[in-house]
């Protein structure tokens, strides 16, 4: 601090006065900023995947993973229901779901299935599919219902011919009302009279509320689009852990994830429970080119979190896959894997520029055999596709080759305490300019006191807004950030905290704090970012500046203290523009189902200088022109 605002903030502070801070935006000078700053991380993880963003809201509908059971199923009157591994749907889906009537039974049976803790019941257009076996010629009935109400949201009926021989596919649409609640199932049931004494199959049952985009197999709509106001630049996936496996065959398989669902057989996923992979490859993909996102396509090492990592020669098949991988995504149609890609649906090679190699190896035993791992991907990888840039998944030198190639990225993640973040606010500020950065992960989980964040709050989000203002300080090398976990399902998540959330009930989806504070950074950037003087040091005041194409003057502010600081911002030239504000005490936090923070926005005019009262556990974004 310099010594004459020192005095200054002393003479205030023993006043127990606010402190007035004075900015002064250069329009000159500088240094360009990354125009990915801002992104996005996915895994499967809290069930944000299967049960959160992906469309198909059922639940164990190939009976994948480890133990599946019964899980999500219910009898529908006088029925007995099995899953089936006799009678597979495919070769991917391996069982079925039997329903088995005893004789004399009449009316309508079937089954239920009670979605990822209820079906989400809006009023809206479904997608229904389903697979069956069986003799029956007649009516198959679809209802969506109330579990525990018994109330009947939607009731629509398909005429089905099925056999023995094999399994017939049918898909139809409906209309429902809304329900109040997440207490609600999904019901298909048929002619009891004429399978009494007999049973049949069903398989793969899907159902889809819109999506995103109207894309078949898509991202249901209404996450996607809350997801989408933060306008992310980029979306690194699919891991996280998610990628690794608990061994090297659990790993994810990219082409375990494309074409046709009932053609993808899922896997036990990292985080405790079955992926469908529904959301695979070319979802990814879809997902990245609707949201005007950079893919950051992460590919498996030779890592996996149960140990028995592949070093040496035994990596060779692992890399063929990778390139295997890359030709489906980037290969032309004359290619085997491009004509794959065509002939699930995408003749236009993916857009992909940025491949990082593996996940966290500076854990999970990975750091002494990892600069040998990454050379024998980068060389292979690079001889193919010299254009690609490709991304270390950590910065740790000692799990690095001593020499990096040149264009190199390098992935650094932070979990910290909300002190430690703003410790961390100089970060880059001294760092090489050799290598440009992806911090891939990031969020404050722990209180200072050590204690697990449930749900983010102020002081943790105003210090990840530090962090942030020090990284778009940087970001002529810093080019990419994203805050991880991104989402969870309220009742399935194994994590916390997550950046946005939800569960079955309507008008679930909630936004933490820290959703705030990466759209209001998102949606309110410059291309450079200007110098500042100011009339004293960071802290508890911490800002950066910047200026968009169009001549709009953004600065950035967070308040990581306890006293409301006054703050003059200059901008030579600018009249008026809007200041966005997200703030509460220390400890407010949004949670599931019960949202007390959100920014407002209020108009501000000046003559070149703006007067901006930053409350306490503050984060401002000031844009003028
Ligand atoms: O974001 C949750 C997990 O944290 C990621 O899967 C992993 O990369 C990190 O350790």
């Amino acid at each position: 601090m310099h010594l004459t605002s020192l005095s200054v903030w002393a003479a205030t502070w023993l006043a127990g006065q606010t402190i007035a801070l004075d900015l002064t935006v250069s329009k000159t000078g500088g240094n360009a900023s990354s125009p990915l700053l801002y992104g996005i991380m996915f895994e499967d993880i809290n069930n944000s995947g299967d049960g959160g963003i992906h469309g198909q809201v059922l639940r164990n509908n190939g009976f994948q993973g480890t133990s599946p059971g019964l899980t999500a199923y219910a009898a529908v009157g006088n029925v007995n229901i099995t899953q089936d591994t006799s009678n597979p749907v495919s070769s991917a889906i391996t069982s079925s779901l039997k329903v088995s009537v005893p004789s004399g039974t009449t009316g309508y049976v079937g089954f239920a299935n009670t979605g990822y803790n209820g079906v989400p019941v809006l009023a809206t257009t479904y997608s229904n599919s389903f697979y069956i076996k069986g003799a029956y010629s007649g009516t198959v009935n679809l209802r969506l219902v109330g579990t525990s109400s018994g109330i009947v949201y939607a009731d629509h009926n398909i005429t089905v011919t099925s056999t023995a021989a094999k399994f017939t596919s049918y898909e139809t649409s409906f209309e429902s009302s809304q329900a109040d609640d997440a207490n609600n199932e999904w019901q298909l049931r048929f002619d009891a009279s004429k399978v009494a004494g007999k049973s049949l199959n069903f398989g793969l049952v899907q159902l889809f509320p819109p999506t995103y985009k109207s894309r078949t197999n898509g991202l249901r709509n209404d996450v996607a689009s809350f997801l989408a106001e933060i306008k992310p630049s980029f979306l690194r996936f699919p891991g996280g852990n998610n990628l690794e496996g608990a061994s090297p065959s659990n790993r994810w398989k990219w082409n375990e994830t494309i074409g046709a669902v009932v053609n993808r057989p899922g896997r036990q996923g990292d985080w405790t429970y079955a992926n469908t992979d529904a959301l695979g490859l070319d979802e990814y993909l879809y997902w990245c080119e609707d949201m005007g996102m950079e893919p950051v396509l992460a590919i498996w090492d030779g890592l996996s979190l149960g140990g028995g990592i592949v070093t040496g020669s035994a990596l060779n098949p692992y890399i063929d896959d990778v390139l295997d991988e890359l030709e489906y995504v980037l290969g032309s149609t004359s290619t085997q894997y491009g004509a794959l890609r065509a002939k699930n649906g995408r003749s236009e090679p993916w857009p992909v520029k940025y491949i990082e190699i593996g996940n966290e190896d500076n854990e999970s035993d990975g750091c002494s055999t990892y600069a040998s791992r990454f050379t024998a991907f980068y060389d292979a990888i690079h001889a193919q596709y010299p254009d690609l840039t490709i991304i270390t998944s950590t910065t740790s030198s000692s799990c690095l080759p001593t020499t990096l190639p040149d264009g190199v990225m390098t992935d650094i993640h932070h979990y910290l305490s909300p002190d430690s973040f703003v410790a961390q606010f100089d970060e880059f500020d001294n760092y090489s300019r050799d290598h440009p950065i992806l911090v891939g992960e990031y969020a404050s989980t722990t209180g200072n006191d050590g204690s697990t964040t449930y749900w983010s709050y102020m002081q943790g989000s105003c210090a990840e807004a530090v962090y942030m203002i020090g990284l778009e300080r940087n970001s002529d090398v810093v080019q990419m950030a994203s805050f991880a976990p991104l989402l969870e399902h309220f009742d399935l998540a194994e994590w916390s905290p997550d950046l946005f959330g939800l569960d079955s009930s309507p008008d679930s989806i909630t936004g933490s704090t820290s959703y705030y504070v990466q759209k209001m950074f998102s949606t309110n950037r410059g291309t450079t970012i200007l110098p500042v003087t100011s009339s004293g040091d960071f802290g508890p005041v911490y800002w950066v500046a910047s200026v968009s194409d169009e001549q709009v003057y953004y600065v950035k502010l967070a308040n990581y203290g306890s006293t409301a600081e006054n703050v003059t911002i200059t901008v030579a030239g600018t009249t008026h523009g809007s200041l966005e504000l997200l703030t509460g005490g220390e400890t407010v936090s949004n949670y599931p189902h019960d949202i007390s923070i959100t920014p407002t926005t209020s108009t501000v005019s000046g003559n070149g200088t703006f007067k901006v009262s930053l409350p306490a556990w503050a984060v401002a974004v000031l844009a003028v022109s």
